[in-house]
């Protein structure tokens, strides 16, 4: 394995950013992975791991070292007649990992259909779409504990998921690097999960009354790709905030002052679309520079002319968090990795 000096990353995040990093290696297994490791100790670099480079966005080069994870391979064993467990090693590519499993006919993966990036990373924020996280079929993952250099296991419990979260974000950062990720599969029974209301629709556009998991994940995939733009085309992280989740009491001041307000309410709590608040605040398909709002979904920000920088883009979400604070009292929180 090589370790290359000023590389640039351009190509590996889908902002499509023009950034380098001081050094650079593409790992294959754990032997490279250690190596590369040991080298930046060695040489007193920071390390950042890069998977698909779809939720991160660099605001000036890289000085230490970037170790791309390109750990390859998929396994299964069967459980029981209707149980499988698949195993994704962390480089594989996500979309392409839901789709071998459907092509199998298993089922759990299919609402987290086109979603970019690496299997490997998808404990980090707990992916999630169309009612469905990867929380609902996780069962563990390998990771290498950088403090010890040991592998260990994480399961279900002791990732602490949440709502775009995990240990991984939180008290576990910058501690593990995930090597891969089991999946409890149906393979026969399946529980499809249809009643997100764009799902429903789009079936009945299709003309399907009995649904399979192929057919939802083509409902997904037509939704997504009607409203999100391809990062090969336009450079983009997805939703670049979460969605706030505000008290029911808080909720009901905003509320009155904007009855039409649309609201998912979850417990004691409320939470809110990101990309109405934004909208609302005139933001929607605004462009300042090189940098905009999306014109078919508010949260997601785009580089719009494929030549803005990181902190223009930056400073883009800082408006825009800075307007929807004015007024709505609500403070976004950035959902993509800002490095
Ligand atoms: P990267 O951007 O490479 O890395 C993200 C972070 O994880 C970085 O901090 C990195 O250092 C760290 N990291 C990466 N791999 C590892 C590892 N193996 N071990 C430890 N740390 C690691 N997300 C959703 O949840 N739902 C969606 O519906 C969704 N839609 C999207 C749509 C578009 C068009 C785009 C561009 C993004 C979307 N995302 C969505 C966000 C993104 O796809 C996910 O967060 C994805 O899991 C990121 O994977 P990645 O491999 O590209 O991560
Ligand atoms: N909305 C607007 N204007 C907009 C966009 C959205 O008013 O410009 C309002 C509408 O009321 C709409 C609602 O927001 O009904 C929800 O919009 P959408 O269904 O597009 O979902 P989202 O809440 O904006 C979330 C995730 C997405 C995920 C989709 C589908 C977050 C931060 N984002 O988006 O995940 O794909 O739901 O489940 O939770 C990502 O994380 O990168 C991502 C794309």
């Amino acid at each position: 394995m090589k370790i290359q000096e000023n590389y640039s990353l351009k190509n590996l995040n889908t902002f499509g950013v023009e950034v380098s990093a001081k050094y650079f290696a593409e790992v294959k297994d754990l032997g490279d992975l250690k190596y590369a490791i040991e080298f930046a100790k060695i040489n007193h670099l920071e390390i950042l791991f890069l998977g698909g480079g779809s939720n991160v966005l660099f605001t000036k080069s890289f000085g230490g070292l970037v170790i791309k994870l390109d750990l390859k391979g998929i396994s299964e064993a069967f459980l029981n007649e209707d149980e499988v467990l698949v195993t994704a090693k962390a480089g594989e590519n996500w979309h392409e990992f839901v789709q071998l499993c459907l092509d199998k006919n298993y089922g759990g993966l299919e609402n987290l259909s086109l979603i970019p990036g690496n299997v490997g990373t998808s404990p980090m924020q707990n992916i999630g779409a169309y009612g469905t996280e990867i929380k609902d079929t996780f069962v563990n993952c390998k990771v290498l504990n950088l403090g010890s250099m040991q592998v260990e296991e994480f399961n279900n419990e002791e990732c602490r998921f949440g709502y775009r979260e995990s240990v991984f974000k939180r008290e576990g950062k910058g501690k593990y690097v995930i090597l891969d990720v089991t999946f409890k599969l149906s393979t026969e029974n399946h529980q499809l999960k249809t009643e997100y209301g764009a799902i429903k629709t789009e079936l009945e556009k299709f003309g399907i009354e009995n649904p399979t998991i192929q057919d939802v994940s083509r409902a997904v995939i037509s939704i997504r790709q009607s409203k999100l733009p391809d990062p090969k085309v336009t450079g983009n992280a997805g939703s670049f905030f979460k969605n706030p989740t505000v008290s029911a009491n808080q909720f009901s001041k905003v509320q009155k002052q904007y009855p039409q307000i649309p609201n998912y309410p979850n417990g004691e709590m409320v939470k809110i679309p990101a990309g109405w608040l934004i909208e609302q605040c005139g933001w929607k398909g605004k462009q300042i520079g090189n940098v905009a709002s999306h014109e078919l979904q508010a949260l997601v920000i785009v580089n719009k002319t494929g030549a803005a920088t990181g902190k223009e883009i930056y400073d883009f979400s800082t408006l825009i968090i800075e307007s929807v604070i004015e007024k709505f009292g609500i403070e976004l929180e950035r959902e993509v990795n800002i490095i």
